[in-house]
């Protein structure tokens, strides 16, 4: 039976990877690349270091595929879905045709792939879809919030509140009521100036374990110009950029 690793590599500095990853890693014969847009090749490389730092008999093989990109016309819902379809043939076509039948494959994922990562919905398409069989294991990796919360050196949650997970396209509706945080990923940039006017503290980071790591935190009203001015500039510079925040409600008095 072909084998799958799904592998989180932690979000940006190899020392992240964990020793549970470095086990699975060298199991395998065969790492898919799939990456796309700018970032491409930055993220590609950190795989490739991963693999040349972690992996003790280098006998491993690399296949690097073009992932399709989400049409940005279409209905979110629908147009995720579609994607994932899409991926899914290219997946099950590298699973059957790049691995021998007792052959183990891996895909490295940015960070954990529980989190706002299509690997794990993309590998259960494939198995729906009868596309070829295989067993697969989910290793966990350090995700881009946990960097975050120990870069500024924060708990993420304050005493006994919840924390709200979202997205910057879900933030522009307003935070939750009450004293919870609220991590935000994928944000284009646009979600932050909605809420200036309330007393919010943000705690935010790009390119998260990277040599290019910036942290900035503070009163949002006082530090968001300031965000959004690197957050263009580091973005011309480097031709795309990742950024994570957390945003905590001031308790009322
Ligand atoms: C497609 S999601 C993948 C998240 C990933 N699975 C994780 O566990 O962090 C990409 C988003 O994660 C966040 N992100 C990932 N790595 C980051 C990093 N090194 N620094 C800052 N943000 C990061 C950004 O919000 C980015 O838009």
């Amino acid at each position: 039976m072909r084998k799958v690793f799904i592998i989180g590599i932690g979000a940006g500095n190899p020392d992240y990877v964990t020793m549970q990853a470095i086990k699975a890693m060298n199991e395998v014969d065969v790492f898919f690349f799939l990456d796309k847009g700018r970032e491409k090749d930055d993220l590609v490389n950190l795989r490739r270091t991963i693999c040349e730092r972690f992996i003790k008999e280098p006998s491993y093989r690399v296949v690097e595929v073009e992932s399709p990109e989400r049409d940005a016309g279409a209905e979110y819902k629908s147009g995720v879905h579609a994607w994932h379809r899409e991926k899914a043939q290219i997946f099950g076509a590298l699973i059957a045709n790049e691995l021998a039948d007792n052959e183990c494959g891996a895909f490295l994922v940015w960070g954990d792939p529980s989190l706002y990562d299509s690997t794990l919905r993309v590998i259960e398409h494939v198995l729906a879809e009868g596309l070829v069989e295989f067993d697969y294991v989910v290793i966990p990796g350090i995700t881009s919030f946990q960097a975050l919360a120990a870069r500024h050196r924060i708990t993420v949650n304050a005493i006994g509140e919840p924390v709200n997970i979202t997205t910057g396209r879900k933030l522009s509706e307003g935070l939750p009521d009450g004293e919870a945080s609220t991590v935000v990923m994928l944000d284009n940039g646009s979600a932050l100036r909605s809420l200036v006017n309330q007393d919010i503290d943000i705690y935010w980071g790009a390119y998260l374990g990277t040599p290019d790591e910036i942290l900035i935190s503070g009163k949002l009203s006082e530090r968001i110009d300031e965000i959004e001015r690197i957050r263009a500039q580091e973005r011309a510079r480097k031709g795309w950029i990742m950024d994570t925040y957390l945003l905590r409600r001031a308790p009322r008095a």
